[in-house]
């Protein structure tokens, strides 16, 4: 079952404004990127009390979800008197809402927030399960915190303005939803061009699949591993690429880490061999195929030792059975991990 905190609109300035009339705030930081400023701020403009609201937007990208970022926040919250009976809204993708998020979650011990996610990612993903934080010295989400959001309200008509290369990259999260969880799930989407997928359904039956795994298992102590499919590998090849250039979407990334993890359940869980390629041929389909530096297999091992997944520097993965069912504390050789991603270069020497 949803939450209560999570509300589906097709009408985001009339829902805010109700909530913020039912709801005595004493002061308001609307936080977002110089993207979302231009774009949806107007969407929601008028419904904000001018008096008490401040609005910060910051450069977009990965690269500023960083401890930096979080002390300006921190400073202009403690410079305008806010007190714990103020809000935040993070108006944003998933680098706004962890950021935002982190940043209310941790001023005062914890300031109200509300989340409106404005990518694809954001509104599947992050939207749901409380994950809040920052990257830090160069890894994903090193420092942070779980806090649900005092309401996330998730509105499509942001992502009219999306452009297409984010949309793909969130899709990426709803084509794991399939993959770990619901076989016909998966097959419903890699049947039709993805382009015209129906988005808003496709949302609520997305964030119904993340919550029914979180809601199971809150704080990642088992079960909620699974929705790391694809992630151990992916977020090494994120923070690789972060590093040295050119830098991929998260979506991007994460379609790389399931190739090469559907690669590790053949060998590891069982997966049968034709499930793999057809997962394989899809995803380098749908995302084109990365090239894969001798640098990023020199270096995998390493990154991959940071996985917060990991127990007493074991590697350990989510890796699927079958399409539709994903196990996970995998244990996975350093050999394996660096053969994952020989077998995804091989793919491309196919392409
Ligand atoms: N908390 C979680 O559970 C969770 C889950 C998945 C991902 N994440 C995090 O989310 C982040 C990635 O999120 P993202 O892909 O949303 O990235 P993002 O926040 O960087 O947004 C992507 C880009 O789209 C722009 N944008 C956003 N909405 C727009 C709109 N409606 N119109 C035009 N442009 C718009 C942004 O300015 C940015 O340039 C990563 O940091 C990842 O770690 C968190």
């Amino acid at each position: 079952m949803l939450p209560d905190s999570l509300v589906f609109t097709a009408d985001i300035a009339a829902e805010l404004r109700n909530f913020l009339q039912s709801n005595e705030y004493s002061k308001i930081l609307l936080l977002c990127d110089t993207n979302t400023e231009k774009h949806c701020y107007p969407l929601i403009k008028e419904v904000m009390p001018k008096e008490i609201s401040m609005r910060v937007a910051i450069p977009p990208g990965e690269e500023h979800k960083r401890i930096e970022t979080v002390v300006s926040l921190w400073d202009g919250l403690t410079r305008q008197h806010f007190d714990r009976k103020a809000l935040m809204i993070n108006l944003g993708g998933g680098v706004i809402g962890d950021m935002g998020g982190f940043a209310a979650a941790t001023y005062k011990r914890g300031i109200d927030f509300i989340n409106i996610p404005t990518t694809l990612l954001a509104m599947v993903d992050a939207s749901v399960g409380g994950k809040l934080g920052i990257d830090f010295e160069g890894f994903k989400n090193q420092v942070g915190v779980f806090k649900d959001p005092t309401r996330v309200f998730i509105d499509p008509v942001f992502l009219n303005t999306l452009p297409e290369r984010q949309l793909r990259s969130g899709y990426a999260e709803i084509l794991k939803h399939g993959l770990i969880a619901n076989a016909w799930y998966w097959e419903r989407h890699i049947e039709s061009p993805w382009r015209e997928h129906p988005w808003a359904t496709i949302i609520e039956h997305s964030v119904g699949i993340k919550q029914g795994v979180v809601t199971a298992d809150p704080f990642e102590k088992g079960l909620r591993k699974i929705l790391n499919f694809g992630h151990t590998i992916g977020h090494a090849v994120e923070t690789f690429f972060l590093k040295e250039g050119p830098v991929l979407l998260h979506g991007e990334a994460i379609a790389v880490g399931m190739v090469a993890e559907a690669f590790l359940s053949t060998k590891l869980t069982g997966l049968p061999e034709d499930q793999r390629d057809a997962i394989a041929r899809y995803l380098v389909d749908t995302f084109g195929h990365v090239e894969i530096p001798d640098k990023l297999l020199e270096e995998v091992v390493e990154l991959v030792g940071q996985d917060k997944k990991n127990e007493a520097n074991v590697v350990k993965a989510s890796l699927l059975k079958t399409i539709g069912n994903c196990t996970f504390n995998i244990p996975v050789s350093s050999g394996d991990v660096i053969d994952s991603l020989f077998y995804y270069r091989s793919l491309g020497v196919q392409a």
